[in-house]
Parts: structure tokens; C-alpha cells; sequence
């Protein structure tokens, strides 16, 4: 790579991070389609800038046809890791040397250590997710957690929390894929703890939520640019011994955040969490301590720049 300069724009005009790449450089990125508008490369730029390390980031579209060829060539090209956006997380499984805990529990790689040549799956995302619940003191060990949506994000809400022993009711608007989630989940930790329900049973999931300590939105409801979207959750049985975790991150303050304050709940929104699996992935592929902090800055400001 010849000697240049890269200014990389990160959110506002005051956070242009200039780079001097050089043949020493070592690189990470993030492959998607779309990937134009990854949060990924403002917040990786900036920890390695805060680091004083010399590491870029790149986003790099890479079609479902090309993922396979495009994840060979990382030892070639010498790229150091990447992260794996939508539509690659599944279908990467197979394309790994190895698989860490995570990534093999879930089925899903959200990101690839190259290692002596060999391409290492692992999955930040459940690591992601209980850091900020760590860090707001909750006692998941023996809690009850109700998670909205059976996809991807709530299949690592799930087993982050059952690895935890918490246990877990899957809420979601097709049954059968909160059902298929529960059985995946408890096959693959220690004890069954995890149950399925439907949100259409109203009084059942109020029933649930009213006995819940945990109640953690995985659905996209409330998510720009349809902001005033809420998820299947029954408000009247929002009570103050609960915490409301929303995963949505844009906007951070939800309708569903809105009416939990108003009802005397504890909240998080999901920006933390998109700080933290991002600084899962940076300590994975450096092996360096993570500025948390300052990713989750770069994010804010990615994201309101975004509008
Ligand atoms: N904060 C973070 O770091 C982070 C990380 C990952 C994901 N997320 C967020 O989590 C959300 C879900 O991501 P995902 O990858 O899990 O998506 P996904 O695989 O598409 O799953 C979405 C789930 O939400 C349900 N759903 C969708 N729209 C709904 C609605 N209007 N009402 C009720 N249920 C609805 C779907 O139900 P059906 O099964 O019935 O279709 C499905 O179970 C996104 O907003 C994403 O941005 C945040």
C-alpha cells in the first residue's frame, strides 16, 4: 500500500481522523451488502486513533455470491480480520477454520481473526450485550427475561442470558420461530431454560412481563425512520422492579423507553451494545484493551450526523 492520506469523516466535522496509511499498516473491515452505511468503520478508526495504532478500518461491499472467495483471500491479502454485516453471518459458518463458543452456539460469525492463515469465527454480540447489563448491576444469574422477536439479535440476547442462568421467555409474532429458537438455545447450554410463547396470547405475555425482572426488545419496532413503532409489549404490566432493555439504537430514546421511564423502569437503549460487540471485535483482532468509551462517542456522532 503506497504511503497516502486518508481522511476518514466521523460524524461531525470536528472528528476527521486522518490516517497516514502506509506498507505497515495492518487491516480490518467489515464486510456487507449493503455496507455504505456500517457504524463500524467510525467506531474502529477512532479506538485505533485513541490508540495511537496503525490499524484501518474499510467497509467493503461483498455480494452473497462473493463472500466465500472474499473470505479465502484475507490471509493473501494480509487483512488481519473483519466483521461480518447482513446477509453474511450465517452463511459464514462454514467458511471457518474454527469456530469460538459463541459463534458455534449460535450458528452465526459476526467476526473473522485471521490467525497463522486459518480464518477464526466468533460472535461479539452475546459479549456485546450483557456488558452494559453488567455495568448497570443487573444480577442476571437467577433473574426472568422476556425477549421480543425470535431473529438473529434475540438468538444471542437468549443464549447470553441462559450462559448467565437467567431464564428466558422468547415472545415472538411467529411462534414457531420463538419455538425453533428455544430448542436451538437449550440444546446448546447447560440446562433448559429457555421457553417460547406467541405475542398474540396477550394475557399470557402480561402474565410474563409482570413476573419478569428483564424485558429486552429485539424487534425493529420503533426504529428509524418508523420511530413511532412499538414492539408487542404489553405497557400495562411495565412495573418498576423491571428493566427495559431496548437494542434499538436509532433513535436511543424509543417509544417503548419512553413508556418504561414513564411506568418507574430502569432502561438501556441498544448504543452501548453496539459500542461493546464493536470493542469485542477490536480486542480480538489487536489484543489491545478497547477505548469503549470512545467508540461509543464515534457512534453517537456517526449517528446523529446520519440525522
Ligand atoms: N444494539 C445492537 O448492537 C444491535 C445488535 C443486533 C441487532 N440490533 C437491532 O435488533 C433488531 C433486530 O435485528 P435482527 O437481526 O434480530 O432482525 P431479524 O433477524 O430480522 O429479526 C427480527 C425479529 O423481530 C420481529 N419483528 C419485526 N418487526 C416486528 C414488528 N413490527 N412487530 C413485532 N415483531 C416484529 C420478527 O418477527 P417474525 O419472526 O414474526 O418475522 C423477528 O422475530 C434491529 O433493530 C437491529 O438494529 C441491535
Amino acid at each position: 500500500m503506497s504511503s497516502n492520506l486518508q481522511p476518514s469523516v466521523c460524524g461531525s466535522e470536528s472528528q476527521v481522523i486522518q490516517h497516514v496509511v502506509s506498507g505497515r499498516t495492518q487491516v480490518l473491515g467489515v464486510f456487507g451488502h449493503p455496507v455504505e452505511h456500517s457504524v463500524s468503520p467510525c467506531m474502529h478508526n477512532a479506538a485505533a486513533a485513541a490508540l495511537g495504532l496503525d490499524w484501518v478500518y474499510v467497509p467493503f461491499p461483498v455480494r452473497p455470491e462473493a463472500l466465500c472467495r472474499a473470505l479465502k483471500a484475507l490471509p493473501a491479502l494480509g487483512i488481519r480480520g473483519v466483521n461480518l454485516t447482513i446477509p453474511h453471518k450465517l452463511a459464514a459458518v462454514d467458511a471457518m477454520d474454527c469456530l469460538a463458543p459463541s459463534a458455534a452456539a449460535l450458528g452465526a460469525v459476526n467476526t473473522v481473526r485471521v490467525t497463522d492463515g486459518l480464518l477464526e469465527g466468533h460472535n461479539t454480540d452475546p459479549a456485546g450485550f450483557m456488558a452494559p447489563l453488567v455495568a448497570a448491576g443487573f444480577p442476571a444469574a437467577g433473574a426472568s427475561a422476556v425477549v421480543l422477536g425470535a431473529g438473529g439479535a434475540a438468538r444471542s440476547v437468549a443464549w447470553a442470558l441462559a450462559s448467565a442462568g437467567a431464564s428466558v421467555i422468547v415472545a415472538n409474532r411467529t411462534v414457531g420461530r420463538a419455538a425453533s429458537l428455544a430448542a436451538d438455545i437449550n440444546a446448546a447450554v447447560a440446562m433448559p431454560v429457555v421457553s417460547s410463547m406467541g405475542v398474540s396470547d396477550e394475557s399470557a405475555l402480561c402474565a410474563a412481563v409482570a413476573g419478569a425482572s428483564l424485558l429486552v426488545n429485539t424487534t425493529p419496532a420503533g426504529m428509524h425512520p418508523n420511530v413511532t413503532g412499538l414492539p408487542p409489549a404489553p405497557l400495562s404490566a411495565l412495573h418498576a422492579g423491571l428493566l427495559v432493555y431496548d437494542l434499538v439504537y436509532r433513535p436511543r430514546r424509543t417509544r417503548l423507553l419512553a413508556a418504561a421511564e414513564a411506568a418507574g423502569c430502569a432502561v438501556l437503549d441498544g448504543l452501548p451494545m453496539l459500542a461493546h460487540q464493536g470493542a469485542e471485535s477490536f480486542r480480538i483482532w489487536t489484543d489491545v484493551a478497547p477505548p469503549v468509551g470512545v467508540m461509543l462517542s464515534a457512534a453517537e456522532s456517526f449517528l446523529q450526523a446520519a440525522g
